[in-house]
Parts: structure tokens; C-alpha cells; sequence
């Protein structure tokens, strides 16, 4: 069975490129399950019940989250009733939402968990002791088990990935905007990347107006970051799985901007 999952979508122009793409991508690789990151996708912050909709509608099955999931306040009026959304699995306990959830397609069940890391963002729960208590109630129910670990350190991210190596079908990176090409499958079964990249524009600083962003650099003054405008890219994977074992086959890198143009075969 095979996961598209789409890296950070950034604004309208990421909530586009997702519109136009993910037909033509399910028609491509024919994935049983879709998943996106879209804690950037209102307006660069946060995401509101609009969007989630709206994503849901373009073919998503679960929306992840991170560190701006709670950028958009009306967050807390749907996050409880937002089923197929999930936000990171280490904010304290009592914090609205949850870190886990599950996707049934036909007679596969896919447990999709979302965590964040520590290195240079703000200090959460560990999400490695989260990781052990979540992955032993998703395999109660299921051996296809995805992570989305938010995270700014590289480190941090390989040391989730071998961590969970065999435990679970994948654990990909997000978050740093910027797609690695360390896509692997570890050596017990779980397939890895540091950072599946941003869906949004491709001319700005990840997904930022690049003048405001140079400004701030060059000055250290407080500068209004809007989402670039222009050209756009999207960024994905696609995990091809063992439904039985759990265990993956391959990791491919999806990317699509005008460097990198889409072709259909
Ligand atoms: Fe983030």
C-alpha cells in the first residue's frame, strides 16, 4: 500500500499547488492514504476550519500540524471536532487536540502520529517517550504506522528515525521548509527522510516575501512577513508498504517547481 504525504503547505499558493497536484499525483502513484502538513497553510500561519475543509476536499485524509498550529486563535473552536486532524503529541497534558489518529481504508488501517522536536524550538514533552507510548497503542490496532516529526535539527530527526527504526512504517521529517535527499529505508523496515520540503512559493525564503526576510537579516528590525508571491513548487513523498508487516519498500521524493518540471510518466 502506498502514503503520498505533502510537505508544509504555505498559503494560497501551497493550498493551489495541492488543488492542481494531488489529482495528478493519486492518479500517478494511486496512493491508498493522503496525508499533508498545514500548520503554515492560512496565510503562512495556522490553519483555520475553512482550510482544513477545503484540504480534506482536495483529497486529504489526515492535515498534521506543528510549532504554528495555534497561530490562527479559531483553532481552539475546531481542533476538538477536527477528527482527521492532528497536532503534535508532546504539548502538555490538557492542551486541545490530539497527537494521533487513524485512517481506515478499506480493510487497512493507517495510525498517523505527529510529534515535535526540541532542538531549537520551544521545549515540549519528549517526543521520544511519546513516541514509545504512541506507537505501542497504534500497534494494538494496526502495524501501518506513519510520523510526521517536526523538527529544526537534522540530529533530532535521524535520531527519531533509527529510534523508531522497525517499530514503524515511516517517520518523516517537516518543518526546516527544504527538502533533503537522505530518503532511505532504514535497515528494520521504517522508511526515512529528514525533511519532506514546503508546498508554496518557490521564490521567496521558505515560502516568506524574500525582501521583508533579507531586511530583517540585514537590519535585525521587526519586518511584516508575508507570504511570497510567483512561481510556486510542491514537495512529497511517497512510501510504498508492506500492509501486512508494516515494514517499507521505498521512500520516493516528489518534487515539482519549474527546475524540477512534473512529468506524468
Ligand atoms: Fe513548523
Amino acid at each position: 500500500m502506498k502514503i503520498l504525504f505533502v510537505g508544509d503547505i504555505v498559503g494560497s499558493p501551497g493550498r493551489d499547488m495541492v488543488q492542481d497536484y494531488l489529482p495528478r499525483l493519486k492518479q500517478k502513484y494511486n496512493p491508498e492514504t493522503i496525508i499533508v502538513n498545514g500548520e503554515n497553510a492560512a496565510h503562512g500561519k495556522g490553519i483555520t476550519e475553512k482550510i482544513y475543509r477545503q484540504l480534506l476536499n482536495a483529497g486529504a485524509n489526515v492535515v498534521t500540524l506543528g510549532n504554528h498550529a495555534w497561530d490562527k486563535k479559531e483553532i481552539f473552536d475546531f481542533i476538538d471536532d477536527a477528527k482527521q486532524m492532528i497536532r503534535p503529541a508532546n504539548f502538555p497534558e490538557g492542551t486541545p487536540g490530539k497527537g494521533i489518529t487513524y485512517y481506515t481504508y478499506g480493510n487497512q488501517t493507517v495510525a498517523v502520529i505527529n510529534l515535535q522536536g526540541r532542538t531549537f524550538l520551544p521545549p515540549l514533552d519528549c517526543p521520544f517517550e511519546k513516541a514509545d507510548e504512541l506507537v505501542e497503542e497504534a500497534r494494538k490496532k494496526t502495524s501501518i504506522i506513519f510520523v510526521d516529526f517536526h523538527g529544526e535539527a537534522t540530529s533530532e530527526k535521524q535520531a527519531m528515525g533509527w529510534y523508531l527504526d522497525g517499530r514503524v512504517s515511516a517517520v518523516v521529517g517537516t518543518h526546516t521548509h527544504v527538502q533533503t535527499a537522505d530518503n532511505r529505508v532504514l535497515p528494520k523496515g521504517t522508511a526515512y527522510i529528514s525533511d519532506v520540503g514546503m508546498t508554496g512559493p518557490y521564490d521567496g525564503i521558505l515560502g516568506t516575501d524574500r525582501h521583508a526576510v533579507i531586511k530583517k537579516f540585514k537590519t535585525s528590525l521587526p519586518v511584516r512577513f508575508e507570504v511570497a508571491e510567483g512561481r510556486t513548487q510542491l514537495s512529497a513523498v511517497v512510501v510504498d508498504i508492506d500492509a501486512k508487516t508494516g515494514n517499507a519498500k521505498k521512500i520516493e521524493r516528489i518534487l515539482i517547481n519549474d527546475d524540477h518540471p512534473y512529468f506524468d510518466m
